[in-house]
């Protein structure tokens, strides 16, 4: 199963000023997009939601590899010049398959969480949490000891918390008590790091870390994604000229209320949101 790679057919436009296709199941990548933007300003970016089969945090490898690359096929066919996959289990199970298939460069947000934790650790014991998918590849766990192989990784599967911040419920005391149920084994087991292993979950950072205390640092994928794209830009002289970069959005089922509350906290300034449908890749025997 291969992905069409129309990026490698002419394009309108000169490569650098291309848009970078960045995606996820849902909007949760939008954190990522934030610190994009932040870092890259004058980078385009063109936005993919796959809110029609959200969550994918539950679901088989070879789904996920299906998904992952129709999404490419779509963000190629926008002439993307850079993809960044944007949801940790996508990156988890897919990556690898993506990079086999497709020319186009792209990143992942394992690899920049991991980078993130051996940082900030002191005492050398992480705590991670993601969906089910995640957790069960152990992706962190190979990404962390090959950055720092005496780190010892606790891992956590929090399948409640995508749908609690899609259902925007970000500071309720039911979103609390799911943090105190899932995140007290995790205190207790002497972490004094934790990453956010889904990008869904920096929207819930505060209620985190007014559970976890000031003595457990908590990182996430975002920044440390934006540094790693800067790099692959650079070395493959893919570099935006100008200062404003455009950002478009485009979800695979119509919006729900939570891109609004999103958009507000990340000050993203979304405006009119696209509907795409995402095509079937070819299938080569
Ligand atoms: N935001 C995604 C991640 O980083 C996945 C959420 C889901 O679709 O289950 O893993």
């Amino acid at each position: 199963m291969s992905a069409p790679d129309p990026a490698m057919e002419p394009s309108p436009t000169a490569p650098a000023s291309r848009p970078i296709g960045v995606f996820d199941s849902g909007v949760g990548g939008l954190t990522v997009v934030a610190a994009l933007r932040e870092l890259l300003p004058g980078e385009s970016i063109f936005y993919l939601g796959d809110t029609a089969r959200v969550p994918y945090g539950g679901k088989s490898r070879a789904t996920i590899e299906r998904y992952t690359l129709e999404i490419a096929g779509l963000l190629l066919a926008e002439h993307a010049k850079a993809l960044v996959v944007a949801c940790n289990t996508a990156t988890a199970l897919a990556l690898p398959r993506l990079q086999e298939s497709v020319r186009t460069p792209s990143v992942g947000v394992i690899g920049p969480g991991a980078q993130a934790a051996v940082e900030a650790t002191k005492c050398g014991r992480i705590g991670v949490i993601g969906t089910r998918a995640t957790i069960a590849s152990r992706a962190y766990e190979r990404a962390l000891q090959a950055l720092a192989p005496t780190v010892e990784v606790h891992a956590l599967a929090c399948p409640l918390f995508v749908p609690l911040v899609e259902e925007g419920w970000l500071e309720d005391p039911v979103t609390d008590a799911v943090i105190e149920r899932y995140l007290t084994p995790l205190r207790d087991a002497g972490i004094d790091t934790l990453v956010l292993g889904c990008t869904h979950y920096p929207f819930l950072h505060e209620r985190i870390a007014r559970f976890l205390g000031p003595e457990i640092a908590i990182v996430d994928s975002a920044r440390n994604c934006a540094v790693a794209l800067k790099d692959l830009l650079e070395r493959e002289g893919l570099v935006a000229g100008g200062s404003a970069g455009r950002l478009e959005v485009a979800l695979t089922d119509p919006p729900g209320a939570f891109l609004g509350v999103a958009n507000a906290r990340l000050g993203l300034g979304i405006g009119q949101v696209q509907e795409r449908a995402v095509q079937g890749v070819q299938r080569m025997s």
